[in-house]
């Protein structure tokens, strides 16, 4: 790969991974990418590095448009180390005369480095710079989703340098959104949304609002993973207008695990149920669906519908996995109900009632428990209850 200019004097140089398959527990089927954007002035800056494991692409792209050393600031706007990672090489390297962050960036890079004489300068929100032709002026976005982590915004040039929000875990050798198929360009903008924001949709809210009320001109959006924003960003923008909401669509999903397929059963018939009131349903056995594909589900579906078999007293070890990682995510205004079989104690459907009253899901039904196998009694049991889900969804997505 090389260098791109996606603005005259603004080049990408970050580094593509073509092979990470986890993230923290996030599944990359697709890679990623390092973003981080190199600015030719009076003063050059580089804003963000890249994961440690990368350093080298970032230094060969560096040095295909100048000499590294020539590089006079750093400008890190978010200190986790998939983009500080090579931050000490590059200091080492560049010598910087100055490096900018937040407040809590500053924190964040004492405590990540300990640094004992970095040339850190700390910047807020509303504060500017200047590199000459070009101005930087800085936005923070704490907990967005670090305390440390903060925009970017050259207004001569309407380029949002915007760090994790609006990215994708979506390795290509294209650079823009109007590159790439905008379904799955859109479907990786979910999952990101659902797996790393979901948890600070409040913030996402008020950041809208704060650019709104700012009157940022924004022509471009250039996040730290993954394609640029340059033809859709009216989309990315509703995207996250929309998704921030946690306004469920006319949709269910059935999310479960089985040990001898009886919960499976009864988890076709509650998904069976659900679709007979005309309400668009999704299976998921936590067997086959990794649990950050199932969030990306849980982001615009009205309800979650949680089946597990009972394990010693417990739930199956995969249901507790999902809830411990929902649970964590906080999605919010869900229509919630369980169900699973059982031999003698039966305890899984009251721990997912808690841990879906914990996340204040909206539980419309006790839960049913079914001894062993499943008959057509239980079978009916279970469409009923998808019935009722079912008509509940539809209630509440109406109008
Ligand atoms: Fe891409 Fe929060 O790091």
């Amino acid at each position: 790969m090389k260098p791109v200019e996606i603005k005259p004097n603004i080049f990408w140089v970050g580094a593509i991974d073509w092979n990470v398959r986890d993230f923290h527990g996030y599944s990359t089927y697709k890679g990623t990418t390092y973003n981080a954007y190199l600015i030719k002035d009076k003063k050059i800056a580089l804003f963000d590095t890249v994961k440690k494991s990368h350093t080298s692409e970032l230094l060969h792209h560096i040095t295909q448009v100048l000499d590294p050393e020539k590089i006079d600031y750093l400008i890190i706007n978010h200190v986790e180390m998939d983009h500080s990672g090579s931050l000490p090489e590059m200091v080492e390297r560049i010598k910087p005369e100055k490096i900018f962050c937040s407040k809590m960036g500053k924190k964040a890079i004492m405590d990540h480095f300990h640094p004992t004489d970095w040339p850190l300068v700390e910047v807020s929100s509303g504060d500017s710079i200047s590199l000459g032709e070009k101005t930087i002026q800085f936005l923070e976005t704490r907990m967005l989703h670090w305390p440390d982590s903060m925009f970017s915004y050259l207004p001569g040039d309407k380029l949002l340098i915007s760090s994790d929000a609006f990215g994708q875990h979506f390795a290509t050798s294209e650079r823009f959104d109007d590159e790439v198929n905008h379904t799955e360009l859109m479907e990786q903008t979910a999952k990101y949304y659902a797996n790393i924001l979901t948890l600070y949709s409040p913030l996402v809210r008020k950041l809208l609002k704060n650019v709104r009320e700012l009157g940022l001109e924004i022509d471009m959006i250039a996040p730290d993973h993954g394609l640029i924003w340059r033809s859709h960003i009216g989309d990315v923008l509703a995207a996250y207008d929309k998704w921030s909401q946690h306004q469920g669509q006319r949709k269910a999903l059935v999310i479960y695990d089985t040990m001898w397929e009886s919960t499976h059963k009864m988890a076709k018939a509650v998904a069976n149920g659900i679709n007979m009131e005309g309400v668009s349903v999704k299976l998921l056995n936590l067997a086959v669906n990794h649990r950050s594909d199932v969030m990306t589900d849980v982001l615009d579906a009205k309800a979650v519908i949680l089946g597990s078999a009972t394990l010693n007293n417990g739930l199956l070890p995969r249901m507790a996995g999902f809830l411990m990682y929902m649970r964590g995510l906080r999605p919010t205004n869900k229509i919630g109900a369980a169900f699973g079989s059982y031999g003698w104690s039966g305890e899984a459907v009251k721990l997912m009632n808690e841990a879906m009253a914990e996340m204040k899901f909206d539980i419309i039904e006790e839960g049913l428990r079914w001894k062993y196998v499943p008959n057509h009694d239980g079978l009916r049991e279970c469409v009923e209850m998808g019935r009722r889900i079912g008509r509940a969804v539809k209630e509440q997505t109406d109008g």
